[in-house]
């Protein structure tokens, strides 16, 4: 029965915290912990969150213009091609064609607190 929790909880906190290969790439430019943002805002809690809301980056004017929500399908739309869905956006990135990837990404960002 120890063995069998033990081997549940490995499982869980596995498959919490592991991290998809595309999310590779955006770790390049983004924390995931809620430090101090660099090249692009901490992803630290962005499910649910407004976009360009955090005070510790200077967004560009369009993304902190509109309006926008980070549900999942939001995240889905902008990580597809990020130009077309906040257009003006200063995130240098030319988007995930790939569905496949963008969910992982996607579950991958809703672990993150
Ligand atoms: C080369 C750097 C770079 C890469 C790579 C990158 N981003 Fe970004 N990201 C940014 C910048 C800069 C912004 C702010 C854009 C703005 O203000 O218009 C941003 C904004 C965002 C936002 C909006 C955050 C908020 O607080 O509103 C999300 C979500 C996001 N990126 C997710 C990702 C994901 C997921 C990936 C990987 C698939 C990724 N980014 C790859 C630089 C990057």
């Amino acid at each position: 029965m120890r063995v069998l929790a033990a081997v549940l909880l490995a499982i869980f906190f596995h498959s919490a915290s592991a991290q998809p290969a595309a999310f590779a790439r955006c770790a390049a430019c983004h924390d995931s912990k809620g430090a101090g943002a660099d090249l692009g805002p901490s992803l630290s809690g962005v499910v649910g969150r407004k976009a360009g809301s955090r005070e510790d980056f200077r967004y560009s004017r369009p993304m902190a213009r509109s309006g926008i929500v980070w549900s999942e399908q939001n995240l889905d739309a902008f990580l597809k091609a990020p130009d077309q869905f906040v257009p003006g956006t200063r995130m240098p990135f030319e988007g995930l064609p790939s569905d496949a990837e963008r969910a992982a990404v996607i579950r991958h960002l809703k672990s993150l607190k």
